[in-house]
């Protein structure tokens, strides 16, 4: 990534007043073999999202405590939640996605991973009838709420959010926000087009055009009377991610678990990870705990 061309980005979404409207993604529940495979391709061992995957697993830690149920909506390929149950085994956890494509896919990753500490239903975020209200002690959802379709859903599945959880719960949202202009959303989606495929470089930009914006996700959790504080990368949510008050402070065989999942990643990747650990931070959201 071009570091003048990105903050000359950031600053002129700074600069700008009007926000596009959002575009919907065309499929909100991904079941086009091309997009799926292309998906899950990215987010495996040494992918271009496996430093997104560690970085949310580790910011997410605080949330869950040991011996908790963990909910993870529209789990997708399971990548990343392989990712969070690899460093929590001692938390049972539940995915649920619409697609069975993606289903089939993330049987296949906790297979290959030998997790036995995750199980896998089929299901849509916006109406969860078969979870029994108050039966999760933690909810996650990455990188998907910008495939519904529009607020409403948004906060249908914030209301589901807010029934399966227990009160005091803890809750993790993270997903793309929405940027102001055209060339910069086609910045970021097309930055690393070198190196990813262009499926994956196509649903990226649909991503970046179909993000919610900052304010919307925030509204829709005020209304769902979900308690999480909101942070983006700063100078523009390029991501964004809502989290609830710490529930646990972490120990030392987990720190270590963290940092060793850091050292798997490829030095690129690596620097991928503390970069935007450091925008994060500049953002108001620190690590954790250290990852070296
Ligand atoms: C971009 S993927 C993200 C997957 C995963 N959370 C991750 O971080 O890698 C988005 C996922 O949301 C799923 N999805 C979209 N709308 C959904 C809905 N209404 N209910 C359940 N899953 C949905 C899609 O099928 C897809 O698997």
């Amino acid at each position: 990534m071009s570091a003048p061309a990105m903050i000359a980005h950031l600053l002129l979404e700074r600069l700008t007043r009007h926000c596009l409207p959002r575009t919907p993604e065309d499929q909100g529940v991904m079941e086009a073999a091309e997009q799926v495979a292309a998906f899950a391709d990215s987010g495996r061992e040494q992918g271009i999202l496996a430093y997104i995957y560690l970085f949310h697993a580790a910011l997410s830690l605080p949330v869950i405590r040991s011996g908790d149920r963990v909910l993870d909506l529209a789990c997708g390929p399971a990548n990343q939640l392989a990712q969070i149950a690899r460093l929590n085994r001692d938390c049972q956890f539940v995915g649920v996605d619409a697609s069975q494509r993606m289903l089939g896919l993330a049987r296949d990753t906790l297979a290959r991973e030998n997790l036995d500490n995750v199980t896998l239903r089929h299901g849509d975020v916006t109406c969860l009838n078969d979870l029994a209200a108050a039966s999760f002690d933690a909810v996650l959802c990455t990188m998907s709420l910008h495939h519904l379709n529009d607020v409403g859903a948004l906060t249908r599945a914030l209301a589901e959010v807010r029934r399966v959880l227990k009160p005091d719960g803890g809750l993790f949202l993270a997903d793309f926000g929405r940027l102001k202009r055209a060339a910069t959303q086609r910045f970021f989606a097309y930055d690393r087009a070198d190196m990813q495929s262009a499926p994956f470089t196509l649903d990226f930009l649909h991503s970046m055009r179909a993000a919610f914006s900052f304010e919307e996700l925030q509204n829709a959790l005020t209304d769902s009377r979900l308690d999480a504080h909101g942070y983006h990368t700063a100078l523009a949510p390029f991501m964004m991610i809502f989290r609830s008050a710490s529930r646990r402070e972490l120990d030392p065989p987990l720190v270590q678990r963290v940092q060793a999942a850091f050292r798997q990643l490829d030095r690129g990747l690596q620097r991928d990870f503390d970069n935007l650990a450091r925008w994060f931070g500049l953002g108001g959201l620190p690590l954790p705990c250290p990852i070296r």
